[in-house]
């Protein structure tokens, strides 16, 4: 049986134009104070985010707040455009790179990276719905994630897309019956389970004994890989591993492409299938913090253009691609998140400033514990010097805190504030209905021009559509 496409790069993947250097033969930039690259001149460099020269994407922030109203989340397309061409720039011919929907499925955002041209990765039915609607083509779509529903691997089928990701020996099992009962033949990779760690020698996938929710152990692996190479309905690619989450170590983020490459090289060794794909996940980092230097994508390059070169010195790995899906790297600073200062205090002599949105819409502080940078932003011809704030949301729990002591001139009520790298994890990771406060707009900036995209919704609108309970 004909398999539904074939394995080639997936469309649309093409390389960006060619860097002024060889990919991966730039030296990496050098380091100042802070760990920011430093220009020519010893300068440093600035982050390519939002915020520029206090403006959001070349709007004042009062402006927007007057047009789209607060708390409100806002995203610079521009900024994103920067972001995949300099990751372009630096990966070698084999890679190819798959926006991960999760980090924001905003249907304006992912219709940005369908144009352009990046493929997509999903892990539920809503992505792949998301993706189709926003125009990418089946054949330029991965599907990876736990608990794939059957309705879901089914969707995923019927679409036709690149590849879905097996993430444990029962799916396998769901999604051979899938695939035999529709008359295809199923692309699939295998999910290897890794500990977290991604340095060379940790990644030791075929034989470890990790624990965890996602993938498989070594044993599974190879299992399921000799399940899959017997069977008419199936077609095993190669493998996929993710490493770590927000890595801003260039080389250990090498390394976990290679230890998966490698891996996946030793299991069609053993079972007999053509290694076609390897998949090494997102992970890609950003600076959150002030000083935490970026990802060194010169050195990344390097270390992926030596490797490519082995690559191609081995017959059996000689053509394959490799795909990365980064979410948080593309798309975390562009984004920004505007709220207007509510109320302002000193308790026991700290300064406290409430504002009208907090950790319901950007969760991730409370969830993981990370402080994002937040910036006093629009207020004008104050000489006040700036003095620990604890900046804050209007939610019942103390755990409603953006940024505990941030470094401000102090904010009076009606000020706005700017929480930063919020594009990533933001809206698409908070918990809206926690208090029953309106749920922001998000509006996209392109060349200084902004759109709303999706329109702030009013707790009535959900206390609409509840009803109080008719028993049967
Ligand atoms: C399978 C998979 N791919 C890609 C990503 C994107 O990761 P990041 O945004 O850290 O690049 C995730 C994030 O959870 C993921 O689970």
């Amino acid at each position: 049986m004909a398999v539904d496409r074939d394995s080639a790069p997936m469309p649309g993947q093409a390389q960006a134009p060619a860097p002024t250097t060889a990919p991966g033969s730039a030296s990496a930039a050098p380091r100042g104070p802070g760990g920011l690259a430093l220009d020519g001149r010893g300068r440093p460099i600035a982050r390519n985010e939002i915020l520029r020269n206090g403006r959001l994407g070349g709007i004042a922030p009062s402006v927007l707040a007057e047009r789209y109203g607060t708390p409100l989340y806002v995203y610079d397309l521009d900024v994103i455009d920067r972001q995949v061409s300099s990751l372009r720039a630096v990966l070698p011919a084999a890679f190819d790179l798959a926006y991960a929907v999760k980090s924001n499925p905003a249907l304006a955002i992912v219709s940005h990276m369908a144009e352009l041209g990046l493929g997509a990765d999903v892990a539920s039915a809503g992505e792949l719905k998301t993706v189709e609607r926003a125009g990418f083509a089946p054949g330029r779509v991965v599907m990876t994630g736990p608990g794939k529903r059957d309705a879901e691997l089914q969707l995923a089928v019927d679409m036709g897309i690149h590849v879905i990701t097996v993430e444990s020996p029962g799916e396998l099992g769901r999604l051979e019956a899938i695939a035999a009962a529709s008359g295809r033949v199923v692309p699939i990779l295998l999910r290897a389970a890794v500990t977290g760690d991604a340095s060379l020698e940790k990644v030791r996938l075929i034989g470890d004994e990790g624990a965890g929710k996602f993938g498989m152990d070594g044993r599974d692996l190879l299992a399921c890989a000799r399940r899959a190479v017997e069977s008419p309905h199936l077609d095993l690619q190669g493998l996929h591993a993710f490493g770590a989450s927000n890595l801003l170590d260039a080389g250990a983020l090498a390394n976990h492409i290679e230890s998966t490459v490698l891996t996946a090289r030793r299991l069609a060794v053993s079972t007999g299938f053509t290694l076609r794909l390897v998949d090494g996940g997102g992970g890609l980092g950003i600076p959150y913090d002030q000083d935490e230097p970026a990802l060194d994508l010169p050195l990344l390059g390097r270390r992926l253009a030596a490797m490519a070169e082995r690559w191609a010195a081995d017959p059996l790995l000689r053509g394959i691609r490799v795909l990365m899906e980064p979410g948080r790297f593309l798309v975390g600073q562009s984004g920004a998140y505007l709220a207007r200062v509510v109320d302002r205090k000193s308790v026991n002599g700290s300064m406290v400033a409430i504002l009208d949105g907090g950790v319901h819409h950007v969760l991730r502080p409370a969830l993981v514990g990370q402080e994002h940078r937040v910036r006093l932003v629009g207020k004008s011809n104050s000489l006040a010097k700036p003095r620990p704030v604890t900046v804050a949301g209007p939610l019942c729990t103390g755990l409603d805190v953006i940024a505990a002591g941030a470094l401000l001139v102090p904010p009076d009520p009606g000020d706005l504030i700017a929480v930063l790298d919020v594009g990533a994890y933001g809206y698409t990771e908070s918990m809206p209905w926690f208090l029953s406060h309106p749920v922001p707009a998000e509006v996209v900036i392109r060349g200084g021009k902004s759109a709303l995209i999706r329109p702030r919704v009013d707790p009535e609108s959900w206390l609409n559509i509840q009803r109080l309970p008719e028993f049967e």
